[in-house]
């Protein structure tokens, strides 16, 4: 099998697998204030601060979530509840479905306003119209995700919470997928910022918001005082555990090799195919992601010839695969509906080798040609 759905999910490193291992021997409350809580309570306060470590937080702003989805929702609905009836939101067409799906209730029945901030060429940000929003709207959130989980595209993040900062506005960026693939130091500005753990070779359900000291976020998640009192509810210690050893394990160095045999993989299909568009590819993008199309075949069809060699990879994003609408990321893009359902996503991570790229560029190129090849003859029967 080869693996290039990193995007979707990543396997467990043996890092997080021995930390999820420890905290299987740390099993009482964290809450709890006898010695096996204690006990619990060190491991949860010290793998606080190394996912804070990882993401170039403070220990004490991190609050440990189910994933990106949750720390997504918190942050909307919190905001919301905190500003009342005239809440206004600034985003964006291309963010993950935990925010896209919130805003509809939002709207609905908290009377919410929302703006979404125009795409430039290739899918990046056009910061003309961003400041122009932010000064016109004057927005009380921006909520704009630091790296596109479908194309991989960046936004500056930290330029737009220097932006926001000047007028006071605050900024949410979902760094779901930017966490490990580009440093923290590009969007550790934000007000709060999305984490999630199973992108980075930890475990699934688990994730953090880092809300920055001072932030007022309304408290969505009703319970005990676990979390500052940000989210009620005893800690997922295994999840947490192999989260926080997941971080400890991160290097930019893996990124490095990883951008070098994607473009390998580009080049490879430059070099043997033609009719195929990389999406995001003349902006800045994610080093492991390559949002592929070949025009005039359906994704559908070429990843279910390609998952019959072993190969694995996603036609839009994992969460709206099996659904026939086609993706809001890259309608968003400019594509009509046909062209989009033409789109896939390949995403390298840290297990891939030389050899798996150069064996995916022969599966594509033997899949497309045979795909091509037999639409031709059909036409000319
Ligand atoms: C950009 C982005 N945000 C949020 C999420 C949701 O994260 P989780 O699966 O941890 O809920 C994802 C997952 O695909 C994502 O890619």
């Amino acid at each position: 099998m080869i693996y290039a759905d990193y995007n979707a999910t990543t396997p467990l490193s043996e890092a997080a697998k021995a930390g999820m291992a420890k905290a299987f021997e740390c099993w009482g409350n964290p809450s709890s204030s006898h010695r096996a809580g204690r006990l619990a309570n060190a491991l949860l306060e010290e793998s606080r601060e190394r996912v804070a470590k990882a993401a170039g937080v403070e220990a004490r702003e991190i609050v440990f979530t189910s994933g990106g989805s949750e720390a997504n929702g918190m942050v909307l609905m919190g905001s919301a509840l905190q500003c009342g009836s005239d809440f206004r939101l600034l985003t964006s067409p291309v963010e993950h479905a935990s925010v896209e799906k919130a805003l509809p209730l939002l709207c609905e029945k908290l009377g919410t306003q929302v703006e979404r901030v125009a795409l430039a060429a290739d899918g990046a940000l056009d910061m003309e119209d961003f400041r122009n929003k932010l000064e016109s709207f004057r927005p009380h959130l921006v909520s704009l995700m630091a790296a596109n989980n479908e194309t991989g595209v960046l936004f500056p993040a930290n330029e737009i919470a220097e932006i926001c900062a000047r007028t006071g506005t605050l900024f949410h960026t979902d760094a779901t997928q930017a966490l490990g693939k580009i440093p923290s130091s590009e969007f550790n500005r934000a007000d709060f910022i999305t984490l999630s753990a199973h992108k980075i070779y930890g475990p699934k359900g688990v994730g953090a918001l880092a809300i920055r000291a001072g932030r007022k976020l309304e408290c969505t998640r009703f319970g005990g005082s676990q979390e500052i009192k940000r989210r009620g509810g005893t800690q997922n210690m295994i999840g947490i555990a192999g989260f926080a050893a997941a971080c400890d394990d991160l290097n930019d160095s893996h990124y490095e090799a990883i951008r070098e045999r994607r473009d390998r993989f580009e080049a490879g299909l430059r070099n043997s195919l033609s009719d195929f568009t990389i999406h995001g590819a003349t902006v800045a993008r994610l080093p492991n992601t390559t949002c592929l199309r070949f025009h005039g075949i359906q994704s559908e069809i070429l990843l279910t010839a390609l998952d019959l060699d072993g190969f694995c990879a996603s036609g839009g994003s994992a969460c709206s695969s099996g659904s026939h609408s086609p993706s809001h990321v890259l309608t968003a893009l400019g594509l009509q509906a046909d062209e989009a359902k033409e789109a896939m996503r390949i995403s390298w991570g840290r297990f891939t080798t030389d050899e798996e790229i150069d064996r995916s560029i022969e599966l594509f190129v033997r899949q497309v040609s045979r795909i091509r090849q037999r639409r031709m003859e059909r036409k000319a029967q």
